[in-house]
């Protein structure tokens, strides 16, 4: 078994390459992940697998099992996480279909399961997020971007935000001054926990849309399907070329 997961988005509730040679489904103390864990052969490669928003895509953002998901994970023996993740675009370069490896995030989600250490602690602890990605991780993200030859973008600030509905334009426009490139509905508390887990994480984030009020008219659902398409194959694209040099 490899140490290395992928938990995949919105677009990508299961990998087409995979050779699928086992599901595992774990139970946890923080209650049942977004489906069974999938084992298998990607590119040759030994790699786990588990769909963010369930084997069906049932389950939206603000109701993942984030704590049970990445706790599964580490039971499992997981040690590297790449997550796969839509988002819509915010800044200039942040272009529908154009894959991010952004290297900063900012949390406007509320009332999720967000930490691992509450109830009775030990201790109270404090985990450092200052780099809130694995440098590694995003290093090699960047390197299988190159060698597949994609459209992407390798730094950026992702906003998360609680969904499920889209953001308004005075929201999008606040998130601009506070620096976001990207807005997202998953990035936390996915990426705190994996930290909390000691967990190397790192997104790749594709560009479904802009964001509101950044292109003209309102954001057409069929046109950010589309996009979404054409960014999960360059993903695809990636995923191989990440498999076989890493
Ligand atoms: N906002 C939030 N999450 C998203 C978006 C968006 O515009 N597009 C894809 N995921």
């Amino acid at each position: 078994m490899s140490d290395l997961a992928i938990i995949g988005g919105t677009g990508l509730t299961k990998l087409d390459s995979l050779h699928i040679v086992r599901r595992e489904v774990v139970h946890t103390p923080y209650g049942e992940p977004s489906g069974p864990v999938t084992h298998g052969y990607l590119f040759d490669q030994a790699v786990s697998f588990i769909p963010r928003h369930g084997p069906r895509h049932t389950i939206p953002p603000h109701q993942v099992n984030y704590r049970a998901n990445l706790w599964a994970l580490q039971h499992i023996g997981i040690s590297r996480v790449l997550a796969v993740a839509a988002v819509g675009g915010i800044s200039k370069n942040m272009q529908p279909a154009r894959l991010v490896i952004p290297d900063q995030i900012i949390d406007y989600t509320w009332s999720r399961d967000h930490t691992f250490f509450e109830g009775r602690v030990e201790h109270v602890t404090h985990v450092d997020f200052s780099e809130p990605y694995c440098d590694d991780l995003r290093r090699a993200i960047i390197k299988a971007c190159i060698a597949a030859d994609v459209d992407y973008v390798d730094n950026g600030t992702y906003g998360a935000t609680q969904g499920p509905r889209l953001e308004s334009i005075a929201e999008i426009n606040r998130m601009e001054r506070d620096g976001c490139d990207l807005v997202g509905m998953t990035g936390m508390p996915e990426a705190g926990l994996a930290r909390e887990l000691n967990l190397c994480y790192a997104t790749c984030a594709v560009v479904a849309n802009w964001a509101a009020g950044r292109s003209d008219g309102g954001i057409s659902m069929d046109e950010l399907a589309r996009n979404l398409e054409r960014g999960m194959q360059q993903v695809g694209s990636v995923l191989e070329a990440f498999m076989t040099s890493n």
